[in-house]
Protein backbone atom coordinates (compact mmCIF):
# COMPACT_ATOMS: atom_id res chain seq x y z
CA UNK A 1 0.00 0.00 0.00
CA UNK A 2 2.79 2.37 0.45
CA UNK A 3 4.45 3.49 -2.75
CA UNK A 4 5.80 6.95 -1.86
CA UNK A 5 7.84 8.84 0.80
CA UNK A 6 7.11 11.92 1.91
CA UNK A 7 10.09 14.27 3.34
CA UNK A 8 9.69 16.47 6.63
CA UNK A 9 12.57 19.03 7.58
CA UNK A 10 12.62 20.11 10.77
CA UNK A 11 15.57 21.57 12.93
CA UNK A 12 17.99 20.62 10.48
CA UNK A 13 16.56 16.70 9.98
CA UNK A 14 14.85 15.05 7.53
CA UNK A 15 12.21 12.82 8.35
CA UNK A 16 11.17 9.82 6.09
CA UNK A 17 6.94 10.29 6.15
CA UNK A 18 5.37 7.24 4.44
CA UNK A 19 1.96 7.88 1.74
CA UNK A 20 -0.85 5.76 1.31
CA UNK A 21 -3.00 5.51 -1.54
CA UNK A 22 -6.62 4.50 -1.11
CA UNK A 23 -8.59 2.80 -3.54
CA UNK A 24 -10.41 5.96 -3.73
CA UNK A 25 -8.93 9.93 -3.15
CA UNK A 26 -6.47 11.75 -1.89
CA UNK A 27 -2.74 10.13 -0.58
CA UNK A 28 -2.17 10.03 2.81
CA UNK A 29 0.92 10.91 4.88
CA UNK A 30 1.37 8.55 7.49
CA UNK A 31 2.90 10.06 10.84
CA UNK A 32 2.18 7.54 13.18
CA UNK A 33 5.99 7.19 13.65
CA UNK A 34 6.28 10.88 13.29
CA UNK A 35 6.61 11.83 17.63
CA UNK A 36 8.87 9.02 18.40
CA UNK A 37 11.48 10.13 15.60
CA UNK A 38 10.80 13.72 15.76
CA UNK A 39 9.34 14.26 18.89
CA UNK A 40 6.66 16.46 17.21
CA UNK A 41 2.83 16.06 16.90
CA UNK A 42 0.12 17.32 14.12
CA UNK A 43 -2.08 19.74 15.35
CA UNK A 44 -5.63 19.26 13.84
CA UNK A 45 -8.64 20.56 15.43
CA UNK A 46 -12.19 19.28 13.90
CA UNK A 47 -9.91 16.49 12.28
CA UNK A 48 -10.48 18.76 8.54
CA UNK A 49 -6.83 16.36 7.36
CA UNK A 50 -7.21 13.70 9.19
CA UNK A 51 -7.83 10.17 8.66
CA UNK A 52 -8.18 8.31 11.66
CA UNK A 53 -8.56 4.84 10.53
CA UNK A 54 -8.68 2.36 7.45
CA UNK A 55 -12.56 1.81 6.37
CA UNK A 56 -13.65 -0.21 3.41
CA UNK A 57 -17.10 0.73 4.09
CA UNK A 58 -18.24 4.21 2.65
CA UNK A 59 -16.70 6.56 0.58
CA UNK A 60 -17.54 10.11 -0.14
CA UNK A 61 -15.99 12.58 -2.84
CA UNK A 62 -16.75 16.22 -2.13
CA UNK A 63 -15.78 17.92 -5.24
CA UNK A 64 -17.72 15.65 -7.37
CA UNK A 65 -21.03 15.11 -4.57
CA UNK A 66 -20.78 11.66 -4.61
CA UNK A 67 -21.50 8.77 -2.26
CA UNK A 68 -20.68 4.99 -2.49
CA UNK A 69 -21.86 2.21 -0.09
CA UNK A 70 -19.05 0.04 -0.72
CA UNK A 71 -18.91 0.86 -4.38
CA UNK A 72 -22.32 1.33 -5.24
CA UNK A 73 -23.71 4.92 -6.19
CA UNK A 74 -26.19 5.89 -3.49
CA UNK A 75 -28.50 7.27 -6.24
CA UNK A 76 -28.32 3.54 -7.59
CA UNK A 77 -28.95 1.85 -4.18
CA UNK A 78 -32.29 4.70 -2.99
CA UNK A 79 -33.74 3.55 -6.63
CA UNK A 80 -33.40 -0.35 -6.61
CA UNK A 81 -32.47 -1.31 -3.22
CA UNK A 82 -34.47 -1.62 0.25
CA UNK A 83 -33.49 -0.38 3.58
CA UNK A 84 -32.25 -3.77 4.97
CA UNK A 85 -31.23 -4.95 1.89
CA UNK A 86 -28.70 -1.36 2.20
CA UNK A 87 -27.85 -2.62 6.02
CA UNK A 88 -26.84 -6.12 4.46
CA UNK A 89 -24.39 -4.60 2.20
CA UNK A 90 -22.82 -2.10 4.97
CA UNK A 91 -22.85 -5.00 7.47
CA UNK A 92 -20.94 -7.55 5.59
CA UNK A 93 -19.49 -5.96 2.09
CA UNK A 94 -21.31 -7.24 -0.49
CA UNK A 95 -25.07 -7.03 -1.62
CA UNK A 96 -27.11 -10.39 -0.43
CA UNK A 97 -28.32 -12.78 -2.81
CA UNK A 98 -32.56 -13.88 -2.30
CA UNK A 99 -31.50 -16.47 0.53
CA UNK A 100 -29.16 -14.60 2.33
CA UNK A 101 -31.67 -11.06 2.38
CA UNK A 102 -34.61 -13.32 3.26
CA UNK A 103 -32.19 -14.85 6.02
CA UNK A 104 -31.22 -11.62 7.18
CA UNK A 105 -34.78 -9.91 6.93
CA UNK A 106 -36.01 -12.94 9.75
CA UNK A 107 -32.97 -12.07 11.96
CA UNK A 108 -34.11 -8.77 12.28
CA UNK A 109 -37.69 -8.70 12.17
CA UNK A 110 -37.13 -11.76 15.08
CA UNK A 111 -35.16 -9.34 17.32
CA UNK A 112 -38.19 -6.18 16.83
CA UNK A 113 -39.53 -6.33 20.16
CA UNK A 114 -37.55 -4.70 23.31
CA UNK A 115 -37.52 -6.93 26.89
CA UNK A 116 -40.70 -6.02 28.11
CA UNK A 117 -38.92 -4.65 31.73
CA UNK A 118 -37.65 -2.32 29.50
CA UNK A 119 -40.96 -0.59 29.32
CA UNK A 120 -40.51 0.86 33.02
CA UNK A 121 -37.78 3.15 31.95
CA UNK A 122 -39.68 4.87 29.96
CA UNK A 123 -42.04 5.87 32.24
CA UNK A 124 -39.47 7.65 34.35
CA UNK A 125 -38.73 10.31 31.73
CA UNK A 126 -41.14 13.36 32.00
CA UNK A 127 -43.53 13.48 29.23
CA UNK A 128 -41.84 16.23 27.63
CA UNK A 129 -38.92 14.94 27.19
CA UNK A 130 -36.99 15.36 23.50
CA UNK A 131 -37.13 12.02 22.20
CA UNK A 132 -33.24 11.60 21.81
CA UNK A 133 -32.83 12.30 25.27
CA UNK A 134 -34.89 9.03 25.84
CA UNK A 135 -33.16 7.33 22.95
CA UNK A 136 -29.91 7.99 24.53
CA UNK A 137 -31.01 6.42 27.97
CA UNK A 138 -32.72 3.68 26.69
CA UNK A 139 -30.09 2.21 23.98
CA UNK A 140 -27.02 2.90 26.22
CA UNK A 141 -29.42 0.80 29.21
CA UNK A 142 -29.64 -2.35 26.50
CA UNK A 143 -26.15 -3.17 27.88
CA UNK A 144 -28.42 -3.66 31.06
CA UNK A 145 -30.50 -6.59 29.42
CA UNK A 146 -28.83 -8.08 26.63
CA UNK A 147 -25.75 -9.51 28.80
CA UNK A 148 -25.26 -12.46 26.24
CA UNK A 149 -23.83 -9.56 23.67
CA UNK A 150 -22.02 -7.71 25.80
CA UNK A 151 -18.55 -9.03 24.98
CA UNK A 152 -16.86 -7.85 22.19
CA UNK A 153 -14.29 -10.24 21.83
CA UNK A 154 -16.92 -12.50 20.65
CA UNK A 155 -17.77 -11.84 17.30
CA UNK A 156 -21.13 -13.99 17.54
CA UNK A 157 -22.34 -11.80 20.36
CA UNK A 158 -21.18 -8.70 18.40
CA UNK A 159 -23.53 -9.84 15.66
CA UNK A 160 -26.02 -10.63 17.56
CA UNK A 161 -25.71 -7.02 19.20
CA UNK A 162 -25.72 -5.63 15.83
CA UNK A 163 -28.62 -7.42 14.94
CA UNK A 164 -30.89 -6.52 18.08
CA UNK A 165 -29.82 -2.90 17.34
CA UNK A 166 -30.87 -2.93 13.89
CA UNK A 167 -34.11 -4.05 14.86
CA UNK A 168 -34.91 -2.28 18.31
CA UNK A 169 -34.19 1.35 17.24
CA UNK A 170 -36.87 1.68 15.61
CA UNK A 171 -39.26 0.07 18.38
CA UNK A 172 -37.52 2.50 21.00
CA UNK A 173 -37.68 5.51 19.40
CA UNK A 174 -41.51 4.83 18.69
CA UNK A 175 -42.08 4.00 22.02
CA UNK A 176 -40.52 7.66 22.83
CA UNK A 177 -42.68 8.79 20.53
CA UNK A 178 -45.48 7.72 22.11
CA UNK A 179 -44.90 8.54 25.91
CA UNK A 180 -44.53 11.55 24.56
CA UNK A 181 -47.75 11.88 23.22
CA UNK A 182 -49.40 10.36 26.07
CA UNK A 183 -50.51 7.13 23.67
CA UNK A 184 -50.07 3.37 24.62
CA UNK A 185 -47.11 1.77 23.46
CA UNK A 186 -47.57 -0.43 20.17
CA UNK A 187 -45.80 -3.50 19.96
CA UNK A 188 -43.87 -4.38 16.49
CA UNK A 189 -46.11 -6.34 13.54
CA UNK A 190 -43.77 -8.22 11.85
CA UNK A 191 -45.54 -8.71 9.07
CA UNK A 192 -44.79 -5.39 7.90
CA UNK A 193 -41.83 -4.24 6.24
CA UNK A 194 -38.52 -2.75 8.47
CA UNK A 195 -40.22 1.14 7.43
CA UNK A 196 -43.82 -0.04 7.75
CA UNK A 197 -43.13 -1.67 11.06
CA UNK A 198 -41.83 1.63 12.25
CA UNK A 199 -44.61 4.03 10.69
CA UNK A 200 -47.27 1.19 12.40
CA UNK A 201 -45.69 1.15 15.94
CA UNK A 202 -45.91 5.10 15.82
CA UNK A 203 -49.58 6.42 14.30
CA UNK A 204 -51.74 3.29 14.98
CA UNK A 205 -53.80 3.13 18.13
CA UNK A 206 -55.64 0.39 19.69
CA UNK A 207 -58.87 1.85 19.29
CA UNK A 208 -58.66 1.75 15.11
CA UNK A 209 -57.36 -0.11 12.20
CA UNK A 210 -53.97 1.93 10.87
CA UNK A 211 -53.21 0.62 7.42
CA UNK A 212 -49.63 1.61 6.41
CA UNK A 213 -50.09 4.13 3.39
CA UNK A 214 -47.69 1.93 0.38
CA UNK A 215 -46.14 5.50 -0.46
CA UNK A 216 -45.27 6.56 2.68
CA UNK A 217 -43.47 3.35 3.81
CA UNK A 218 -41.07 3.69 0.66
CA UNK A 219 -40.16 7.11 1.41
CA UNK A 220 -39.71 5.87 4.76
CA UNK A 221 -37.29 3.23 3.46
CA UNK A 222 -35.40 5.67 1.37
CA UNK A 223 -34.83 8.30 3.79
CA UNK A 224 -33.11 5.39 6.05
CA UNK A 225 -31.23 4.22 3.09
CA UNK A 226 -29.91 7.86 2.53
CA UNK A 227 -28.84 7.57 5.99
CA UNK A 228 -27.50 4.60 6.75
CA UNK A 229 -23.52 5.59 6.88
CA UNK A 230 -21.54 8.79 5.84
CA UNK A 231 -17.68 7.56 6.47
CA UNK A 232 -16.27 9.19 9.68
CA UNK A 233 -18.86 12.07 10.31
CA UNK A 234 -18.63 13.46 13.96
CA UNK A 235 -21.43 10.90 15.05
CA UNK A 236 -19.44 7.26 13.69
CA UNK A 237 -16.08 8.63 14.87
CA UNK A 238 -17.79 9.42 18.25
CA UNK A 239 -18.76 5.54 18.27
CA UNK A 240 -15.00 4.37 17.16
CA UNK A 241 -13.63 6.22 19.93
CA UNK A 242 -16.23 5.08 22.73
CA UNK A 243 -15.23 1.32 20.93
CA UNK A 244 -11.66 1.98 21.17
CA UNK A 245 -11.41 1.63 24.92
CA UNK A 246 -13.46 -2.11 24.76
CA UNK A 247 -16.78 -0.92 25.61
CA UNK A 248 -19.83 -2.86 25.07
CA UNK A 249 -21.60 -1.84 22.00
CA UNK A 250 -24.90 -0.41 23.06
CA UNK A 251 -23.22 1.88 25.13
CA UNK A 252 -21.06 2.63 21.94
CA UNK A 253 -23.76 3.31 20.10
CA UNK A 254 -26.13 5.67 22.68
CA UNK A 255 -22.91 8.00 22.12
CA UNK A 256 -22.83 8.06 18.82
CA UNK A 257 -26.90 8.76 19.46
CA UNK A 258 -25.40 11.57 21.58
CA UNK A 259 -23.03 13.31 19.33
CA UNK A 260 -25.92 13.58 16.30
CA UNK A 261 -28.16 15.11 18.60
CA UNK A 262 -26.39 18.79 18.10
CA UNK A 263 -27.85 20.81 15.15
CA UNK A 264 -24.32 20.85 13.22
CA UNK A 265 -25.18 17.55 12.66
CA UNK A 266 -28.32 14.90 12.76
CA UNK A 267 -30.23 17.52 15.27
CA UNK A 268 -29.82 19.97 11.78
CA UNK A 269 -33.30 18.35 9.66
CA UNK A 270 -35.32 19.50 12.73
CA UNK A 271 -33.51 23.11 12.75
CA UNK A 272 -33.93 23.42 9.26
CA UNK A 273 -37.47 22.87 9.34
CA UNK A 274 -37.93 24.79 12.50
CA UNK A 275 -35.97 27.35 10.40
CA UNK A 276 -38.07 27.46 7.08
CA UNK A 277 -41.34 27.57 9.22
CA UNK A 278 -40.18 30.50 10.61
CA UNK A 279 -39.57 32.17 7.25
CA UNK A 280 -42.81 31.52 6.43
CA UNK A 281 -43.19 32.87 2.84
CA UNK A 282 -40.81 34.25 0.08
CA UNK A 283 -40.77 37.82 0.65
CA UNK A 284 -39.14 37.09 3.97
CA UNK A 285 -35.97 35.13 2.48
CA UNK A 286 -33.54 37.51 1.48
CA UNK A 287 -34.12 38.96 4.89
CA UNK A 288 -32.93 35.66 6.34
CA UNK A 289 -30.11 35.04 3.64
CA UNK A 290 -28.62 38.71 5.00
CA UNK A 291 -29.03 36.97 8.10
CA UNK A 292 -26.97 33.80 7.49
CA UNK A 293 -24.33 36.20 5.66
CA UNK A 294 -23.51 37.98 8.59
CA UNK A 295 -21.02 36.65 11.15
CA UNK A 296 -22.31 38.09 14.03
CA UNK A 297 -26.22 37.26 13.72
CA UNK A 298 -24.64 34.25 14.61
CA UNK A 299 -27.32 32.97 11.91
CA UNK A 300 -26.22 29.65 9.37
CA UNK A 301 -28.86 28.51 6.61
CA UNK A 302 -30.01 24.90 8.57
CA UNK A 303 -29.73 22.14 5.80
CA UNK A 304 -27.09 24.14 4.07
CA UNK A 305 -23.00 23.59 4.11
CA UNK A 306 -21.34 20.32 4.48
CA UNK A 307 -17.77 19.32 5.64
CA UNK A 308 -16.81 17.07 3.19
CA UNK A 309 -19.58 17.83 0.13
CA UNK A 310 -17.86 21.10 -1.94
CA UNK A 311 -20.46 20.22 -4.53
CA UNK A 312 -24.51 19.36 -4.15
CA UNK A 313 -24.99 16.39 -1.31
CA UNK A 314 -26.02 13.63 -3.74
CA UNK A 315 -28.79 12.62 -0.69
CA UNK A 316 -30.01 16.08 -1.10
CA UNK A 317 -31.47 15.49 -4.59
CA UNK A 318 -32.76 12.38 -4.38
CA UNK A 319 -34.43 14.02 -1.31
CA UNK A 320 -35.78 16.41 -3.47
CA UNK A 321 -36.93 14.11 -5.23
CA UNK A 322 -38.89 12.17 -2.62
CA UNK A 323 -40.54 15.65 -1.17
CA UNK A 324 -42.08 16.18 -4.50
CA UNK A 325 -43.34 12.78 -4.90
CA UNK A 326 -44.93 12.57 -1.36
CA UNK A 327 -46.35 15.32 -1.31
CA UNK A 328 -47.73 15.41 -4.82
CA UNK A 329 -49.26 11.85 -4.14
CA UNK A 330 -51.24 13.16 -0.83
CA UNK A 331 -52.07 15.88 -2.67
CA UNK A 332 -50.28 18.59 -0.66
CA UNK A 333 -47.87 20.04 -3.33
CA UNK A 334 -49.06 23.57 -2.74
CA UNK A 335 -46.86 23.22 1.24
CA UNK A 336 -45.78 26.24 2.13
CA UNK A 337 -42.52 25.12 3.54
CA UNK A 338 -41.83 22.96 0.29
CA UNK A 339 -42.45 26.36 -1.71
CA UNK A 340 -40.49 28.51 0.99
CA UNK A 341 -37.43 25.35 1.02
CA UNK A 342 -37.75 25.67 -3.16
CA UNK A 343 -36.96 29.10 -3.45
CA UNK A 344 -34.52 29.36 -0.58
CA UNK A 345 -33.06 27.02 -2.14
CA UNK A 346 -32.72 28.83 -5.86
CA UNK A 347 -31.78 32.21 -4.13
CA UNK A 348 -28.94 30.80 -2.34
CA UNK A 349 -27.45 29.10 -5.19
CA UNK A 350 -27.44 32.52 -7.25
CA UNK A 351 -25.57 34.24 -4.15
CA UNK A 352 -22.13 35.07 -4.28
CA UNK A 353 -21.04 34.27 -0.74
CA UNK A 354 -22.83 30.45 -1.01
CA UNK A 355 -21.30 29.57 -4.20
CA UNK A 356 -17.93 31.06 -2.95
CA UNK A 357 -17.84 29.03 -0.21
CA UNK A 358 -19.05 25.83 -1.84
CA UNK A 359 -22.46 25.83 0.26
CA UNK A 360 -24.93 23.80 -1.31
CA UNK A 361 -28.16 22.21 0.50
CA UNK A 362 -27.49 19.05 2.39
CA UNK A 363 -29.43 15.56 3.16
CA UNK A 364 -31.16 17.72 6.18
CA UNK A 365 -32.95 20.27 3.63
CA UNK A 366 -35.46 18.58 2.36
CA UNK A 367 -35.49 14.95 4.27
CA UNK A 368 -38.02 17.55 7.26
CA UNK A 369 -40.64 18.72 4.53
CA UNK A 370 -40.99 14.49 3.92
CA UNK A 371 -41.07 13.62 7.47
CA UNK A 372 -43.72 16.71 8.55
CA UNK A 373 -46.17 15.62 5.44
CA UNK A 374 -45.83 11.93 6.89
CA UNK A 375 -47.32 13.75 10.26
CA UNK A 376 -43.75 13.67 12.80
CA UNK A 377 -42.95 16.21 14.87
CA UNK A 378 -39.89 17.73 14.24
CA UNK A 379 -38.65 16.49 17.71
CA UNK A 380 -38.91 12.99 16.40
CA UNK A 381 -36.63 14.23 12.60
CA UNK A 382 -33.51 13.20 14.38
CA UNK A 383 -34.70 9.64 16.36
CA UNK A 384 -35.29 8.66 12.48
CA UNK A 385 -31.70 9.89 11.67
CA UNK A 386 -30.77 7.84 14.26
CA UNK A 387 -32.38 4.81 13.82
CA UNK A 388 -31.34 5.02 10.08
CA UNK A 389 -27.65 5.12 11.23
CA UNK A 390 -27.37 2.88 13.62
CA UNK A 391 -26.15 -0.01 10.98
CA UNK A 392 -23.59 2.72 9.74
CA UNK A 393 -22.36 3.11 13.05
CA UNK A 394 -22.30 -0.74 13.91
CA UNK A 395 -20.73 -1.72 10.68
CA UNK A 396 -17.99 0.53 11.44
CA UNK A 397 -17.67 -0.28 15.42
CA UNK A 398 -17.30 -4.05 13.66
CA UNK A 399 -14.82 -3.03 11.18
CA UNK A 400 -12.51 -1.55 13.76
CA UNK A 401 -13.42 -4.40 16.15
CA UNK A 402 -12.10 -6.85 14.18
CA UNK A 403 -8.88 -5.03 12.98
CA UNK A 404 -5.55 -6.55 14.13
CA UNK A 405 -4.40 -3.67 15.51
CA UNK A 406 -6.40 -2.15 16.82
CA UNK A 407 -5.48 1.00 19.37
CA UNK A 408 -7.62 2.87 21.93
CA UNK A 409 -8.10 6.50 20.54
CA UNK A 410 -5.77 8.92 22.40
CA UNK A 411 -5.64 12.24 20.31
CA UNK A 412 -2.90 14.83 21.72
CA UNK A 413 -2.87 18.08 22.33
CA UNK A 414 -1.37 21.62 21.86
CA UNK A 415 -1.21 23.52 25.39
CA UNK A 416 -1.13 26.31 26.25
CA UNK A 417 -2.28 26.39 29.81
CA UNK A 418 0.10 27.56 32.49
CA UNK A 419 3.61 26.28 32.97
CA UNK A 420 4.59 24.82 36.47
CA UNK A 421 3.64 26.96 39.62
CA UNK A 422 3.89 26.37 42.81
CA UNK A 423 0.86 25.47 45.11
CA UNK A 424 0.09 28.40 47.07
CA UNK A 425 -1.39 27.94 50.78
CA UNK A 426 -5.42 29.37 50.53
CA UNK A 427 -4.20 32.25 53.19
CA UNK A 428 -1.76 33.86 51.21
CA UNK A 429 -4.12 34.35 47.71
N1 LIG B 1 -24.92 29.16 6.45
C1 LIG B 1 -24.08 30.23 6.33
N2 LIG B 1 -22.74 30.14 6.28
C2 LIG B 1 -22.20 28.92 6.38
C3 LIG B 1 -22.99 27.74 6.50
C4 LIG B 1 -24.39 27.91 6.54
N3 LIG B 1 -25.19 26.84 6.68
N4 LIG B 1 -22.20 26.67 6.58
C5 LIG B 1 -20.94 27.12 6.51
N5 LIG B 1 -20.94 28.47 6.38
C6 LIG B 1 -19.75 29.34 6.21
C7 LIG B 1 -19.01 29.52 7.53
O1 LIG B 1 -19.44 30.67 8.21
C8 LIG B 1 -17.59 29.63 7.05
O2 LIG B 1 -17.35 30.92 6.57
P1 LIG B 1 -15.87 31.59 6.71
O3 LIG B 1 -14.97 30.75 5.89
O4 LIG B 1 -16.07 32.97 6.16
O5 LIG B 1 -15.56 31.58 8.16
C9 LIG B 1 -17.52 28.69 5.85
O6 LIG B 1 -18.86 28.62 5.34
C10 LIG B 1 -17.06 27.27 6.19
O7 LIG B 1 -17.82 26.83 7.29
P2 LIG B 1 -17.24 25.90 8.45
O8 LIG B 1 -18.12 26.03 9.65
O9 LIG B 1 -15.79 26.17 8.65
O10 LIG B 1 -17.41 24.50 7.78
P3 LIG B 1 -17.46 23.12 8.52
O11 LIG B 1 -17.00 22.11 7.55
O12 LIG B 1 -16.76 23.18 9.84
O13 LIG B 1 -19.02 22.93 8.86
C11 LIG B 1 -21.30 22.34 8.75
C12 LIG B 1 -19.90 22.13 8.15
C13 LIG B 1 -22.26 21.29 8.18
C14 LIG B 1 -21.23 22.13 10.28
C15 LIG B 1 -21.80 23.75 8.41
O14 LIG B 1 -21.89 23.93 7.01
C16 LIG B 1 -23.12 24.09 9.09
O15 LIG B 1 -23.13 24.52 10.25
N6 LIG B 1 -24.28 23.89 8.35
C17 LIG B 1 -25.60 24.08 8.95
C18 LIG B 1 -25.97 22.86 9.77
C19 LIG B 1 -26.33 21.68 8.90
O16 LIG B 1 -27.09 21.78 7.97
N7 LIG B 1 -25.78 20.48 9.29
C20 LIG B 1 -26.09 19.22 8.62
C21 LIG B 1 -24.92 18.60 7.96
S1 LIG B 1 -25.36 17.25 6.87
C22 LIG B 1 -26.06 16.06 7.89
C23 LIG B 1 -25.08 15.41 8.81
O17 LIG B 1 -24.10 14.86 8.35
O18 LIG B 1 -25.30 15.45 10.02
Amino acid sequence: MTDKVAKLSLDGKTYDLPVHSPSLGPDVLDIRKLYGEADVFTFDPGFTSTAACESAITFIDGDKGELLYRGYPIEQLAEKSSYLEVCYLLLYGDLPDSVQLKDFENRVTNHTMVHEQMHYFFRGFRRDAHPMATLVGVVGAMSAFYHDSTDINDPWQREVAAIRMIAKLPTIAAMAYKYSVGQPFVYPKNSLDYAGNFLHMCFSVPAEEYVVNPILSKAMDRIMMLHADHEQNASTSTVRLAGSSGANPFACIAAGIACLWGPAHGGANQACLEMLREIGTVDRIPDYIAKAKDKSSGFRLMGFGHRVYKNFDPRAKVMKESADEVLGLLGIENNPTLQVAKELERIALQDDYFISKKLYPNVDFYSGIILDAMGFPTSMFTPIFAISRTVGWIAQWKEMIAEKNQKIGRPRQLYIGEKNRNYVDLRHR
